[in-house]
């Protein structure tokens, strides 16, 4: 058995103190939002690997397809002795790239969801002797101290994890992953990519309802944390394509007038009949838009790759 380590950087505390302010900045906002990063306690977490089996639900398949056939080229290309994983949920597409990395030392997956952590660790470090796993339940948008390993290192942030962040979040996080770099590393990064509104709109709204599940389960978690009372059956599940800004938009509609008491912050929010509150926006990319992208965070492209059906891309990029 190799060595698992799993260090929380983010005291529980912080995150409550975290989930507090999101829910008051939220709910008290005109249109009414809440941030994805909510949506994954261990419900969410095993919702969302649901999900990424569904028939309807291609972004997984698609970025597996691309990792299988280029890992000996990703290798190749970073000779890394460390793999940071951002988000890495279970990370259940990484086997690819660690087999295919022969000078890998150690893996550092990150994640705000310490049981996915404890459960992906263990069955990475399991299966691999020689790798140092050392996990990290962080928030990746909040300024990350990496622990010291041999490089070069390779920051893989798989998934298309990036679109469910704003613009401006998007560009705050690309520089913030430029300056854990330093010359000879790399970033890995998976995006989705704009195609048919009608394939689109299906991942997010899948017949066997999974990703309405997954949606309401941060109105529980609320609940759950800071005693509020969200019905979920008060809510449907929407998913609409913005075709301005490309991006596919989660939303829950109250089905009626409703007030929803959240003690912990002595707050009572309402919501009007068909009222819409955003907690998800999931950005589709087109290759020049990631090549400008990373530009701006200091990040040059040097590789881009599809899967055949050209619905999602890896791209690897150094330090400029
Ligand atoms: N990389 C995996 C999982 C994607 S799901 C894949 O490709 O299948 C998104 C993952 O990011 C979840 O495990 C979630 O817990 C994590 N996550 C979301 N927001 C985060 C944040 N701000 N900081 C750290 N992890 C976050
Ligand atoms: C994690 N992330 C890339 C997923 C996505 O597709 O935006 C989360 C998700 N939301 C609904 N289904 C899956």
């Amino acid at each position: 058995m190799s060595p698992f380590l799993i260090t929380r950087t983010l005291p529980e505390d912080a995150t409550g103190a975290a989930l507090r302010a999101d829910v008051l900045d939220g709910l008290t906002r005109t249109p009414k939002t809440l941030p994805p990063k909510w949506f994954y306690d261990a419900l969410g977490s095993e919702l969302f690997e649901e999900i990424t089996a569904l028939p309807e639900y291609y972004p997984t398949r698609a970025e597996r397809e691309i990792l299988a056939g280029r890992a000996p080229e990703i290798a190749a290309a970073t000779g890394a002795r460390t793999l940071v994983e951002l988000g890495s949920g279970s990370s259940e597409k990484t086997g690819y790239l660690l087999d295919a990395l022969p000078g890998l030392r150690t893996y550092v997956p990150v994640d705000v969801s310490g049981s996915a952590l404890a459960q992906a660790g263990g069955a990475l470090a399991a299966g691999r002797p020689s790798l140092h796993v050392h996990a990290l339940i962080a928030d990746f948008t909040g300024g990350l101290t990496l622990p010291a390993t041999p490089g070069p290192r390779l920051v893989a942030f798989l998934g298309g994890t990036i679109g469910n962040l704003l613009p401006a979040e998007r560009a705050a996080f690309l520089a913030s992953v430029r300056s854990l770099l330093s010359p000879g590393d790399a970033l890995l990064l998976g995006t989705d990519l704009v195609k048919d509104e009608s394939v689109l709109v299906a991942a997010y709204d899948d017949a066997a309802g999974v990703t309405a599940a997954f949606n309401k389960n941060v109105l529980a978690v609320v609940n759950r944390e800071l005693g509020a009372d969200f019905d979920p059956d008060g809510f449907d599940h929407v998913a609409r394509w913005d075709p301005g800004r490309e991006w596919i938009e989660m939303r829950l509609r109250a089905r009626s007038a409703l007030t929803v008491k959240i003690p912990a912050l002595g707050l009572a929010v309402e919501f009007a009949a068909g009222e819409e509150m955003r907690t998800e926006v999931s950005a589709k990319f087109r290759e020049e838009g990631v090549r400008a992208e990373l530009a701006a965070a200091g990040l040059g492209l040097t590789h881009w790759w599809t899967d055949a059906g050209g619905r999602f891309a890896l791209s690897l990029s150094t330090v400029r």
